[in-house]
């Protein structure tokens, strides 16, 4: 049934807000309804003829009859319509006469006719929908950052899985059964296990090294690869601690490689990463997979390597000038021999392995002061790098 204008006797918000609605619902289907000029003239007339056209009888049938109070937002309402009628009836002109461009355009290629779909239902004075634009998480810009470093030097990027095996995330990186060195890593297991051998029981993986292993059964030497990914631990969370937190792990492996080239690498990235001036300095450790090992550190990037900010102490180094970044050091051969078998005779190939942390480095460079900011997803301090 065509549309009528009513008569209001209701000038409430809620009123008027459904007789517009009304009317914009007949708007758009008797603009979609335009094929040609005749149908429009007629559609337009319709609409805005002075003489009885529905702008003219909302004029006479809802703004000069409202009472005193209500004809501010009246006035507003039949603005507000004029002008989308004014539009649509515009756009409905525009519509057709691309419709018939195109058609002949076909015609004179001899292609065939196109289908063309009404576009004049959708009302394109209405406002967009207004989606906030995201922005990275401080510690996936910070992964980003390294990664593209490693990335720069021709390494490629690896994953693997958070649930792993007791193999891959212990045995097959010489933490043998019942070693002392698990208890290092404050593992949190997958419950109800115990019916599968060892090697095969669940648990949440404490390190990114197990992708070490999964990816040298998988590619042949020589390799070089950075893996970004989540790890877990049983750390209660204050400030500097989560249970779930970000490393990134490379390695490295061909004929030949030496400690040397580990420091040199490591070197040139810190360099990349935080700037040309900083410092790198090895220190001895322990991994059962990387022998020998070695912690390292860069020169402070805050105070310098003073110690000092001014007459104050430097906190992120505790003074000293220097901030622990990373672990490292050169496979040990008894990793070679967990994948010997696809071209990692440890006598014939060598390589360095090392792996940090992607949160505390994030907490560094940002003067974060608690790492729990990062996982509480509070939109206040992660706009921050938006
Ligand atoms: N996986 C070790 C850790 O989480 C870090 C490391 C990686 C050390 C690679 C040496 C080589 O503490």
């Amino acid at each position: 049934m065509a549309y009528t204008v009513p008569t209001l006797t209701d000038y409430s918000t809620a009123a008027l807000e459904r007789a517009s609605a009304e009317l914009f619902s007949a708007l758009g289907e008797e603009a979609s309804a335009v094929k040609n000029e005749a149908d429009w003239k007629v559609f337009r007339d319709r609409w805005m003829a002075r003489k009885n056209g529905v702008l003219t009888q909302i004029n006479d049938l809802w703004l000069k009859t409202a009472p005193k109070e209500a004809k501010r937002e009246t006035g507003a309402r039949v603005n507000e319509i004029k002008g989308k009628v004014e539009a649509r009836v515009m756009l409905a002109k525009d519509h057709y006469e691309n419709v018939a461009a195109l058609r002949n355009v076909a015609k004179t290629r001899g292609l065939y006719p196109v289908d063309i779909r009404p576009s004049d239902s959708v009302d394109i004075s209405l406002p967009g929908i207004r989606r906030p634009i995201g922005a990275e998480h401080p510690v996936v810009k910070t992964t980003n950052e390294i990664v593209r470093v490693f990335q720069k030097l021709g390494y490629s990027v690896a994953e693997g899985p958070v649930v792993e095996t007791d193999y891959y995330n212990f045995e097959s990186l010489n933490f043998p059964p019942n070693h002392p060195a698990r208890d290092t890593q404050d593992t949190l297991f997958i419950a109800g296990q115990q019916a599968k051998a060892q090697r095969e029981r669940l648990l949440l993986r404490t390190h990114t090294s197990p992708v070490q292993i999964r990816t040298m059964e998988k590619m042949r030497p020589p390799l070089r690869i950075v893996i970004p990914g989540t790890v877990h631990r049983n750390d209660p969370p204050d400030a500097s601690h989560s249970p779930m937190f970000h490393q990134i792990e490379g390695l490295a492996v061909d004929t030949n490689i030496t400690f040397g080239d580990l420091k040199g690498t490591l070197d040139h990235a810190m360099k990349e990463f935080f700037g040309s001036s900083v410092k790198t300095s090895f220190r001895p450790s322990f991994f059962p997979f990387t022998e020998p090992s070695a912690e390292m550190y860069v020169s402070c990037f805050i105070c310098g390597g003073s110690g000092r900010r001014g007459s104050d102490p430097c906190r992120p180094c505790k003074q000293t000038g220097w901030i622990e970044i990373l672990g490292c050091g050169m496979v040990d051969p008894n990793v070679f021999e967990f994948v010997k078998d696809n071209g990692y005779d440890p006598r014939k190939v060598s390589g360095f392995a090392f792996g940090m942390g992607a949160d505390r480095i994030a907490l560094l460079k940002y003067g974060v002061d608690d790492i729990q900011l990062f996982f509480q997803g509070d939109v206040r301090f992660l706009r921050q790098w938006a």
